[in-house]
């Protein structure tokens, strides 16, 4: 698919078909071209941890999203865990943060890591949610994810139900200073 195609037809899905599974192959693919993202030194800090297990993706629903993202990701067959190692990107040999930003470059890392994932899942027809609202802790105990990580997004895999429309964005006016 053409790239800018990719772009505009990725949306944040809140509605998928049921019954409709994702093979893991195409989990490994969508997880192998988020893994080609740039991260800080090359350290490659994402972690994902794949759900694909009805009951533990209802789990994870039921005790780890409120209301509304468990809706919001009903039927989405894979839910994807993802965290950051914790004082790597960002940091030198010594531990030292090497600016203000500390950890957050990890975030940042990470950030750019899902991005190729929904992109990679768009271009391959299926659709995404990423979902920052969930208890990182519960996560934690039901996946046991190593304290050294930090927790962030839940991401919902699957086939699109909906066909939303791109919600509005900002004029480059509006977020673009030239020089
Ligand atoms: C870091 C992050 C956290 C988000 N958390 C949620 C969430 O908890 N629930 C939800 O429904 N959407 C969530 N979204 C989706 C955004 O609302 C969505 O990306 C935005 O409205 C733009 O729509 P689009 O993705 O279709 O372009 C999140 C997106 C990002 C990048």
């Amino acid at each position: 698919m053409e790239f800018n195609k990719v772009l505009e037809e990725r949306r944040s899905l809140r509605a998928y078909e049921a019954g409709r599974s994702v093979s893991r192959e195409t989990v490994e693919e969508i997880l192998r071209a988020a893994s080609m993202a740039p991260s800080w030194k090359n350290s490659q800090t994402a972690r994902s941890y794949v759900v694909m297990s009805q009951p533990l993706a209802k789990q994870v629903r039921e005790t780890c999203l409120p209301e509304f993202n468990r809706k919001n990701s009903q039927n989405a067959p894979v839910l994807i865990v993802t965290a950051f190692v914790k004082g790597r990107s960002g940091f030198d040999n010594l531990g030292n943060a090497v600016n203000e930003l500390g950890d957050e470059w990890g975030a940042y890392d990470l950030g750019l890591h899902n991005e190729n994932l929904v992109l990679k899942a768009r271009e391959l027809g299926l659709d995404t949610l990423i979902m920052g609202i969930r208890d990182g802790e519960k996560l934690r105990e039901l996946l046991h994810i190593p304290e050294d990580q930090q927790i962030a997004a839940v991401i919902a895999l699957g086939y699109g139900a909906a066909e939303p429309q791109m919600p509005k964005r900002k004029e480059l006016s509006e977020t673009t200073v030239f020089f």
